[in-house]
């Protein structure tokens, strides 16, 4: 089965909102397109002015985290239907950066999938292995225990929708890309995963991103490999070079 290749900048914690606006209209003209899904994952004070600037395009919006209450007493924290009402189609969940510096774990990143799920926004689910887990020889042991904790309780259909984002955190803003042979291999373990804990339609179904430190030089042989669906890009979304992730050559 052919799934469509989704390419989403991670702008993290940069642009203001008036250089965020900035940044999305100069991508904007080189970035509509629907031959690949392309999604801004913007700051949230950014995202209503860049669903504004976005407007009329095929691309869409994503948030980089939500909170997994519907309402209620949670300083500083952004509820599901904010974000909707937004406009935002997509939220980035269990980033490294977030697991790392805001104490997201297994378990807060699952009831935040459902959340998401519950909403219709859809899912970019982070996974990844530190250098040491990768030296250790235990980062698909690892990887497939995120990805069967991130997956409890979501049904089938709702795995279908999600996407995947493999991550190795030594290669997260360090310049050191894995090789497309590395990042194929744990896209496609985990692919077999989600086979295992569902069946082969959804594993045919779910999008996998590989994301760390990809860039226009090695966006085209990373998104060659049979299992990598496109990419989460941090530093490279920040550029006009995203371009060239979108449509390598
Ligand atoms: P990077 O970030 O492309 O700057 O390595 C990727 C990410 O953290 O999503």
């Amino acid at each position: 089965m052919a799934r469509k290749k989704i390419i989403a900048g991670n702008w993290k914690m940069n642009k203001t909102p008036s250089e965020a606006v900035a940044l999305a209209n100069e991508l904007k003209a080189l970035v509509d397109t629907d031959e690949v899904d392309v999604v801004f994952c913007v700051p949230a004070i950014d995202i209503i002015p860049v669903v504004d600037a976005v407007k009329g395009t095929k691309i869409s919006v994503g948030a980089e985290n939500l909170y997994f209450e519907e309402s209620g007493a949670y300083t500083g924290e952004i509820s599901p239907n904010m974000l909707v009402d937004a406009g935002v189609k997509y939220v980035i969940i269990g980033h490294s950066e977030r697991r790392e510096y805001f104490a997201e774990t297994d378990e807060t990143v699952n009831k935040k999938i459902l959340k998401a799920l519950e909403h219709n926004i859809t899912p970019i689910i982070c996974c990844g292995e530190s250098l040491t887990q990768r030296k250790q020889g235990v980062y698909i042991d690892w990887i497939r225990m995120q990805i069967k904790i991130a997956f409890q309780n979501v049904t089938a259909d709702q795995a279908k929708t999600c996407v995947i984002a493999y991550e190795p955190i030594w290669a997260i803003g360090t310049g050191e890309t894995a090789t497309a042979d590395q990042a194929e291999e744990v896209c496609l373990a985990i692919r077999e995963c989600i086979k295992e804990v569902y069946d082969e339609a959804t594993a045919d179904a779910i999008r996998i991103q590989y994301g760390g430190s990809m860039n226009a030089g090695n966006a085209k042989e990373l998104l060659a490999k049979p299992d990598i669906d496109g990419g989460l890009i941090g530093g490279a979304s920040l550029k006009p070079d995203f371009k060239d992730i979108v449509f390598p050559n």
